[in-house]
């Protein structure tokens, strides 16, 4: 089906609680699915009540560190199984997140080529046959517009941001969609990638029924930006967060559940309708 990245650079508005929401959901219908988990806070980990790992840094940076110490590659780190484990969830795997990821930006400094640096997680997932391996992989990003997102915008089909009701997001989403394109421009986003944008914007957090909900969403529209279903505040989703479940699994019979249900369905429309 593809790869979905959930980005921006507005903290808690809910990237980690869609990604693993929507990867939830898929893995329920009986697809196989993968969850790269790029924060250094590993919230997306936590929900799927996993262990952080260093092996995803390892292996994204095998590279850097072999010529540093000017030793050969270390293969092994690179290969699928060293990375990627079984999840709590049923048909969800998960490269799981860690504080080391942190090093990504430093570590890439130092790369000759820059505008290589940012394509070692496409790298890996061409190398594990992920598009063969699973129906659909799913990347969650730390809310700053900085390595670990590039990395993932240069693996991904489709781009998810989610935003709150505060002014700031807006601007947040504009942010989001200049550092796209001039991924673009500078090219360490290149030409191959299908990612022009940003493909959805789910409006998250916002208090259902309430004036200021359909002014988001009146407002988003207004701006041109592609507006999605919305997640309500939901005290289900922080109840299964406390528990570290996802959402969709904790109740699936919940209107948290159904909206995270929704925002699933216009994710594979998009993932569909672009390949
Ligand atoms: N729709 C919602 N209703 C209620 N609580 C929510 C909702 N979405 C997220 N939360 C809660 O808000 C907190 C932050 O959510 P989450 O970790 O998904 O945000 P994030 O955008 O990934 O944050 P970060 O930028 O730190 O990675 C969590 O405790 C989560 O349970
Ligand atoms: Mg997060």
């Amino acid at each position: 089906m593809g790869c979905v990245v959930f980005a921006g650079e507005a903290g808690g508005v809910g990237k980690s609680t869609l990604a693993v929401g929507v990867a939830s959901v898929w893995a329920a219908a009986g697809r196989e699915v993968l969850l790269v988990d790029m924060d250094p806070r590993h919230a997306a980990t936590r929900l799927l009540q996993s262990e952080p790992d260093p092996a995803l840094t390892a292996a994204l940076l095998a590279d850097v560190w072999a010529e540093i110490d000017d030793d050969p590659l270390d293969d092994s780190e690179l290969e699928h199984d060293a990375v990627v484990a079984a999840s709590a969830v049923p048909n969800l795997a998960l490269a799981a997140g860690h504080p080391s990821l942190s090093q990504l930006a430093r570590l890439r400094e130092l790369e000759r080529d820059p505008d290589a640096a940012f394509d070692t997680l496409a790298q890996l997932l061409d190398r594990w046959g992920a598009a063969d391996r699973y129906d659909a992989v799913v990347i969650d990003t730390p809310g700053r517009l900085d390595v670990e997102l590039a990395v993932g915008l240069v693996a991904a089909d489709a781009v998810v941001v989610p935003t709150g009701a505060a002014l700031t997001d807006l601007q947040s989403l504009t942010n989001a969609y200049s550092f796209i394109v001039e991924g673009r421009e500078v090219g360490w986003l290149p030409p191959s990638s299908p990612v022009e944008g940003i493909d959805l914007v789910v409006p998250t957090r916002l208090t259902e029924g309430s004036v200021v909900a359909r002014q988001v969403r009146a407002q988003l529209r207004e701006h041109g930006w592609p507006v999605g279903p919305t997640i309500a505040n939901r005290v289900a989703i922080q109840e299964a967060s406390f528990a570290a479940m996802p959402a969709p699994l904790a109740d699936p019979d919940s209107r948290a559940s159904q909206e995270l249900g929704e925002v699933a369905a216009a994710v594979s429309a998009i993932l569909e309708g672009g390949s």
